[in-house]
């Protein structure tokens, strides 16, 4: 299993802080943002991992990350989204031949989580994995792909809503994903959003279409730290931990 870690975007929300570097390099606690997901998928087994990086200060990473082995890496390769904010499917585009027609574990750069997903890493086959997390907050689940149930079968996903305005579950999807050979034939299927990006939601809802959408609840502390309130959510809670 290879990895994908995607570290685009302009963070824009986390402005002034990020007019001088990328997101994913500020501090949470004692480490670069772009050390916990590396960390998570190392923990889960996942060794050769590529960044897709965009914006004015992708050359940073080299500097932080260098080629990964400090952190246990085995194999580490950068990509360049060429639209720095393109969306999150338009950034996994350019995995496809990194991921070379095998299965890879997604993970969005500014999802921090002490969740172990190695088992699931391990027992994945097909489709695409979707890990869902309960959040009681009703303003933070409206800023998510937020999962409905089927009425008669609680386990079972109907569909996925891309921010919904009246979110039908507590269930948001994660930062997370596992995806077979066929995410890129199914990405380039979706076709733009109203704010122009194709986006991860409707990818993961088309593999549902198709019957191959699985999904296990994240276990443990996980919070993305891309808003001035959740950047501090994730410093108090893994300054709490003492760091990774
Ligand atoms: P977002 O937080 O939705 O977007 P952003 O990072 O550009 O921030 P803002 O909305 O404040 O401007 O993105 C979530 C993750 O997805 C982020 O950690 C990086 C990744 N991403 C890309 O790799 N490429 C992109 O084009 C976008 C929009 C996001």
């Amino acid at each position: 299993m290879k990895g994908i870690i995607l570290a685009g975007g302009l963070g824009t929300r986390l402005y002034p802080l990020t007019h001088a570097t990328n997101k994913h390099l500020l501090p949470v606690y004692n480490r670069p943002m772009i050390f916990y997901p590396v960390k998570t998928l190392v923990s889960a087994g996942v060794t050769e991992i590529l960044i897709v990086t965009s914006g004015p200060h992708a050359g940073h990473f080299l500097r932080v990350l260098k080629n990964g082995k400090e952190l246990g890496v085995a194999h580490l390769e950068y990509a360049y989204q060429e639209k720095p904010d393109g969306g999150i499917a338009d950034a996994l585009l350019l995995a496809e031949d990194f991921a070379d027609k095998g299965p890879i574990t997604v993970i969005l750069g500014d999802n921090t989580t002490d969740a172990n997903i190695a088992s699931i890493v391990k027992k994945f086959k097909s489709g695409a994995m979707i890990f869902l997390k309960k959040i009681s907050e009703r303003g933070l689940l409206k800023r998510f792909g937020v999962a409905v149930f089927d009425e008669n079968n609680p386990q079972k996903i109907k569909k996925i809503e891309e921010k919904p305005k009246n979110p039908q579950s507590q269930y948001v999807a994660t930062g997370l994903y596992i995806y077979d050979k066929f995410v890129f034939d199914h990405i380039r299927a979706c076709r733009p959003s109203n704010r122009g990006e194709i986006e991860i939601t409707d990818v993961n809802n088309l593999y549902l279409k198709k019957g191959a959408l699985n999904w296990e609840e994240l276990k443990g502390f996980w919070s993305d730290a891309g808003t001035v309130e959740t950047l501090y959510k994730a410093n108090a809670f893994w300054a709490g931990k003492g760091g990774i």
